[in-house]
């Protein structure tokens, strides 16, 4: 079967700051949660940080050669918020700002188009002293900020996103503890939720009024479709939960101005006093929509589950990365339900990828062929929805390179690059690589299977 997509469709890879540049402590950066996180004993496998990572700071130029030399049209990255407001609010740093003058303009002399996310999870540590994004005030720094990069780099960038993953920042940062900041408490989830989605409203409104032309403008979350793992009532009710936590809790309130009832009857969030306040401000119009999607969740009742009472189960019979179930049905079926649920134009997957075990051969080839069967399986998927009137206008896959995979270190690779970490850092572009950038030439390809027959 052939699949081909509509004129126009924007392919990209994605990266995040933290997890390529390196670079940490120069020409003015000052540290991250991420920093403080990674270098607390216990916090991280095998103690990995992002000191160095993949050297992209400065590397930067033979990395847009390498998207070049791919055919990518596009290339989405972050900007760290440490390297352009070391304090976090006040002064900003020109060595920052020059740093990212060098990316853009690099990336644009080689016909690539930038489209950057402001805010991938590296908050500058002076702020998380200060409460971090428990703390109203944390809202309105990040519109500055955004209001500060987009006033110097909208004059040729103009597709923005606001917060990468605000579910991962408040949930995996405040509620269960396993990322930066490592704080493990609902209240301070709850208060992260709401002042993350004030960030993004507040930051919209900051951006377009700093902007030179007119920019198009999302937030990005991750979302996953879930399942009961049986038909009985307390699965049934737990998938529902879940689905509330992992999806509407931030699905909602942007798109549609609300909270889901349940999220405090039942899961126990309790928002800041008065955030009704607020709901026009998170609401404040985008352009399109961010989605991450890798898996999909499969949960049941568990009465002694943690955070709430369900757990999470590994169909068997499935196929699986090092990290999730690979089921690209779920992107399917998400979509569906996007376009079903929520009034949305436009959709960007900004992030789809898996980590599986990958190594150079003798002959200095990666033949990641599972890599490229789930790429082909969930770009299919996600062709399918668009077949059935799913605006979905752009994919990018999840690593331009192997990186810092947070609390996982350099033990997953996720790249469609190999990063040697061996041997000076050198990238190595994987079979994977290849099979995406003949995908971008054609627009689609024939359907095979990579299982049996590598690359
Ligand atoms: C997402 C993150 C990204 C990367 C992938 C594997 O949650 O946005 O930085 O770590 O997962």
């Amino acid at each position: 079967m052939e699949i081909r997509f509509p004129p126009g469709f924007l392919w990209g890879a994605a990266t995040a700051s933290y997890q390529i540049e390196g670079g940490w402590n120069e020409e003015g950066r000052s540290p991250s949660v991420w920093d403080t996180f990674s270098k607390t004993p216990g916090n991280v496998l095998h103690g990995d940080t992002g000191d160095v990572a993949a050297d992209h700071y400065h590397r930067y130029k033979e990395d847009i050669a390498l998207i070049k030399d791919l055919g990518i049209p596009a290339y989405r990255f972050s900007f760290a918020w440490p390297r352009i407001i070391p304090g976090g609010i006040g002064q900003v740093n020109p060595k920052g700002l020059a740093f990212y003058d060098r990316l853009v303009d690099g990336l644009l002399e080689a016909g690539i188009q930038p489209f950057p996310t402001l805010y991938h999870w590296d908050l500058p540590q002076v702020l998380e002293d200060a409460g971090g994004w428990t703390s109203r005030q944390t809202a309105q720094y990040f519109a500055d900020y955004a209001g500060i990069v987009v006033e110097h780099f909208s004059d040729r960038v103009t597709n923005w996103i606001t917060i990468n993953e605000p579910w991962v920042v408040s949930m995996l940062g405040y509620l269960m503890g396993v990322f930066a900041p490592g704080v493990k408490d609902l209240k301070a989830a709850s208060y992260a939720t709401h002042h993350l989605h004030l960030g993004h409203g507040l930051a919209v409104q900051a951006m377009r009024a700093a902007a030179r032309q007119p920019l198009q403008i999302g937030v990005t979350l991750n979302l996953s479709f879930v399942e009961a793992a049986s038909k009985s009532a307390d699965d049934q009710k737990a998938a529902y939960l879940h689905d509330i936590f992992q999806n509407r809790l931030f699905l909602d309130p942007l798109l549609k101005g609300t909270y889901p009832q349940e999220a405090e009857k039942d899961l126990g969030f309790t928002f800041p006093a008065g955030y009704e306040k607020d709901i026009p401000m998170i609401t404040t119009p985008t352009d399109f929509l961010g989605i991450n999607n890798y898996s999909r969740n499969v949960v049941k009742y568990d009465a002694s589950g943690w955070p709430f009472h369900y757990s999470h189960t590994n169909p068997t019979g499935n196929s699986y990365s090092e990290m999730w179930e690979m089921a690209p049905q779920g992107l399917y079926d998400l979509l569906i339900r996007l376009k079903r649920d929520y009034p949305l134009n436009a959709i960007y997957i900004t992030e789809n990828g898996t980590a599986v075990p990958d190594g150079v051969d003798a002959d200095n080839r990666v033949r990641d062929s599972r890599r490229i069967q789930y790429l082909q399986d969930y770009i299919a998927a996600m062709h399918q929805a668009i077949q059935n009137g799913v605006p979905v206008k752009g994919y990018f896959v999840w690593s331009l390179m192997d990186n810092f995979e947070w609390n996982l270190g350099y033990s997953r690779r996720f790249g469609i690059v190999y990063i040697d970490y061996e041997n000076d850092l050198k990238r190595i572009i994987k079979d994977s690589a290849r099979w995406f950038s003949q995908t971008i030439k054609e627009n689609g390809f024939k359907i095979k299977s990579y299982y049996a027959e590598p690359f």
